[in-house]
C-alpha cells in the first residue's frame, strides 16, 4: 500500500511525500506531508484501485506515537487505559522525583501492561555502559528500551548492543549530526531534546525537522522521538515537522486533551439536556 499526497489550494507541498517504490524519496517508510491539515487529502493506491479517503486514527497510529515522560506510576494507569500511549520514557531524574527505588519503578510501569520502556542506563565507558544494558535486558527482555546518551561511549555501546537486538534510545541530543551518529550506531529512536534547546536560545522544532528530513530522504530506519516537551502545542507542531514519536510528560498530555470552548461548549450541552 503506497500513500501519496495531493496538493489543494492552499496546501504546502511537503518533502515527506511517498511517492512509490521508483520515484520515492525514501521507498522504505511512509510519511505524513510536513502540514496535516483539512486540505490534504491522501490516496492509498492498492491492487491497482485508487480509494480517496482522510486518514483515520487507526491510520495514523502507525505513524504518530505518543510516549509519557514520567517515572510517577500513579500518573501512568489511568492514562495508559486510554490506549493513546505506547510507551513511557523514564531519566534519572525523573526516577529521583519519584522517590521510588529505580527497579521497583519500572517493575511497577511494566506490570501496567507497557510494552516499551525507555531506562536510561549509566557508566563511564562503553563497556560498563554495555554491561549495565545488559543487566537491565535480562531482567525486563524487549519490554526495556536501553536509553544512552549521545556521547562517543553511549554511540559505541549502542552499536554493540543494536547489534545483538536491543533496542536503544539515544538520548539529549541536541544536533542533526549527533543524530546522524545515532543512525549510523542503528538506534531504534533519537531523542532531540526541544524544550532544553529552546531553554537555550536554540530551535528544537527546527531540529526536529532538519533529522526527519535527512533521515526520510536517506531511507534511515531510527525514529525521532521528540522530548523534552514543555507544552501540549508543540507535540502537533513536532508530528507536522516530521517526529515519528512525542514523549510528553503527564500535564501536557492532560492539555492536549483540555480546550476551554470544550467545556464551555460541554457545560451547556449538558443544561440544555436536562433542561
Ligand atoms: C525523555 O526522554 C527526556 O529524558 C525528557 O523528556 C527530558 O525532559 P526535560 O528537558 O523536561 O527534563
Amino acid at each position: 500500500m503506497k500513500l501519496e499526497s495531493l496538493s489543494l489550494p492552499g496546501f504546502r507541498p511537503s518533502r515527506h511525500v511517498y511517492r512509490g517504490e521508483k520515484g520515492g524519496l525514501a521507498p522504505q517508510r511512509e510519511r505524513l506531508p510536513t502540514f496535516v491539515d483539512n486540505h490534504s487529502l491522501y490516496i492509498y493506491l492498492d491492487r491497482g484501485s485508487e480509494i480517496p479517503i482522510t486518514p483515520t486514527p487507526n491510520t495514523l497510529k502507525n505513524v504518530m506515537k505518543l510516549f509519557l515522560d514520567t517515572a510517577q506510576v500513579r500518573f501512568i494507569e489511568d492514562r495508559v487505559h486510554t490506549g493513546l500511549i505506547s510507551g513511557i520514557t523514564t531519566n534519572p531524574t525523573l526516577i529521583k522525583k519519584s522517590g521510588r527505588d529505580p527497579w521497583k519503578v519500572y517493575n511497577d510501569i511494566i506490570e501496567l501492561g507497557i510494552d516499551d520502556l525507555s531506562i536510561e542506563v549509566m557508566g563511564d565507558g562503553s563497556s560498563e555502559l554495555i554491561s549495565n544494558a545488559m543487566n537491565v535486558n535480562q531482567n525486563y527482555g524487549n519490554v526495556a528500551t536501553i536509553k544512552l546518551p549521545c556521547t562517543i561511549n553511549g554511540l559505541q555501546a549502542c552499536k554493540h548492543l543494536t547489534k545483538i537486538g536491543i533496542r536503544v534510545n539515544m538520548t539529549l541530543v541536541f544536533s542533526v549530526s549527533q543524530a546522524l551518529l545515532c543512525a549510523l550506531a542503528g538506534a531504534t529512536y533519537v531523542s532531540p531534546f526541544i524544550g532544553r534547546m529552546d531553554d537555550n536560545s536554540l530551535d528544537g522544532m527546527k531540529l526536529i525537522n532538519d533529522i526527519s528530513n535527512l533521515f526520510v530522504a536517506k531511507g534511515v530506519e531510527t525514529k525521532v522521538l521528540a522530548a523534552s516537551v514543555r507544552d501540549a502545542q508543540s507535540v502537533g507542531l513536532a508530528f507536522g515537522l516530521g517526529a515519528d514519536i512525542c514523549t510528553v510528560p503527564p500535564s501536557v498530555f492532560d492539555d492536549m486533551a483540555t480546550h476551554v470552548l470544550t467545556d464551555k461548549g460541554l457545560e451547556q450541552f449538558k443544561a440544555d439536556f436536562l433542561a
